[in-house]
């Protein structure tokens, strides 16, 4: 079988889409007062409708997970709404959009959720959280008690029952970039010694058990995972990535899901001691799940990697930003505009939603 194209259709489990050019999930911080989407958020995401599939950007669980100023969450009533402008506008313009599930864990700042973030162990990232009032230092997070973990899987649960009400497509687990089940995965961030640390197989439960959850709301083929196994943002590491996580994709494999989400490490995560990053290829072996990868894919290195049959989609993120056409300007060959990283972040809609599209 010739290896397939970028542009050719691919079902993740029950979603189809029609190329493999995903958007990757990114945070903007655009939405309005108490995480609430709004009318300007739909459109940005309407204008991105001819990716294969969108991830939307991080979206909280619960309040703990206030992480940066103005995230939307999906635990209201009013998120929730605010979410079916979104869906509506994507699904009129003909996409189709997951949304990606987040709890941040130890990098919420207790400025922001006013209590103490929570995480496996009470280790502070190096570096800072991102405050309403600047950067300051991440704060050492209170360890959740065993009987506390439970009540996180029920917040993955009550989202995945939310997004499902906003009427997304599906909804992807962000078990990824140092966020609260990243935390519980990795040995770097968890040292507990119940049955949620030690062994890699005890650090995956967590996000195994949020995963049984999301698949309990959705049925089979909806929902996504996404790790980031050499990543080594907020400040994460583990001793064995390759044992890590390959037990995690593994145990996963029980499950019914719409794919697999790796994020590969980048030249800032080789900087900061990712000094023997796993291939995204690796991970093939231990699913018979989709397998959709991202970070830094040009067209070129994209045919390359579904070439050589190591994924079946690729996720672009950054150009994503400033290309709403990503797809047909890939295709076409066209020339792409370039994102400008100080509006990543910004207000309003400069940078956001007046990236030109082609003629
Ligand atoms: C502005 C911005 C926001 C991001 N927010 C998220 C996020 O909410 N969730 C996530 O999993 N990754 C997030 N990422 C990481 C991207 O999904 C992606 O992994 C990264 O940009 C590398 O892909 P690229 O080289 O195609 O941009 C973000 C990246 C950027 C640039």
């Amino acid at each position: 079988m010739p290896a397939p194209d970028l542009f050719s259709p691919v079902q993740l489990g029950l979603i189809h889409a029609p190329n493999r050019a995903l958007m990757a999930p990114m945070t903007r911080c655009r939405a309005s007062t108490g995480g609430v989407p709004n009318p300007l958020n739909a459109a940005y995401y309407a204008q991105r409708a001819s990716a294969g599939l969108i991830i939307s950007e991080a979206t909280m669980v619960s309040p703990l997970s206030l992480a940066y100023p103005n995230i939307p969450g999906i635990f209201t009533t009013a998120q929730t709404d605010g979410w079916r402008l979104v869906t509506d506008a994507v699904h009129r313009a003909g996409g189709r959009i997951v949304n990606q599930l987040w709890h941040a864990g130890r990098t919420a700042h207790p400025d922001a959720i006013a209590a103490s973030p929570v995480a496996p162990s009470p280790i502070a990232a190096k570096g800072n959280a991102s405050t309403a009032d600047g950067p300051k230092p991440h704060a050492t997070p209170r360890a959740l008690e065993t009987g506390e973990v439970p009540l996180i899987v029920e917040q993955f649960r009550a989202a995945a029952l939310n997004a499902k009400l906003a009427g997304f497509d599906g909804v992807e687990l962000h078990a990824a970039n140092g966020y609260l089940l990243d935390q519980f995965l990795r040995d770097g961030t968890n040292r507990r010694t119940d049955s949620f640390g030690g062994t890699a197989h005890n650090r995956a439960r967590l996000v195994l058990q949020a995963a049984q959850a999301a698949v309990d709301v959705w049925g089979p083929g909806r929902v996504g995972v996404r790790f980031s196994p050499s990543g080594t943002f907020n400040d994460m590491s583990d001793s064995d990535p390759r044992a890590t996580f390959s037990t995690a994709v593994t145990l996963l494999d029980a499950l019914p899901l719409a794919y697999v989400h790796i994020y590969e490490a980048d030249s800032a995560d080789i900087r900061h001691g990712a000094t023997d990053p796993v291939p995204v290829g690796y991970f093939r072996q231990f699913t018979r799940h989709v397998l959709v990868v991202n970070g830094q894919y040009t067209l070129d290195r994209a045919r390359d990697v579904l070439g050589r049959g190591h994924a079946d989609a690729v996720a672009f993120g950054k150009p994503f930003i400033a290309n709403p056409d990503l797809p047909r300007r890939l295709q076409a060959g066209a020339p792409l505009n370039t994102p400008n990283p100080e509006t990543f972040y910004a207000v309003g809609a400069v940078g956001y939603t007046d990236y030109p599209a082609l003629p």
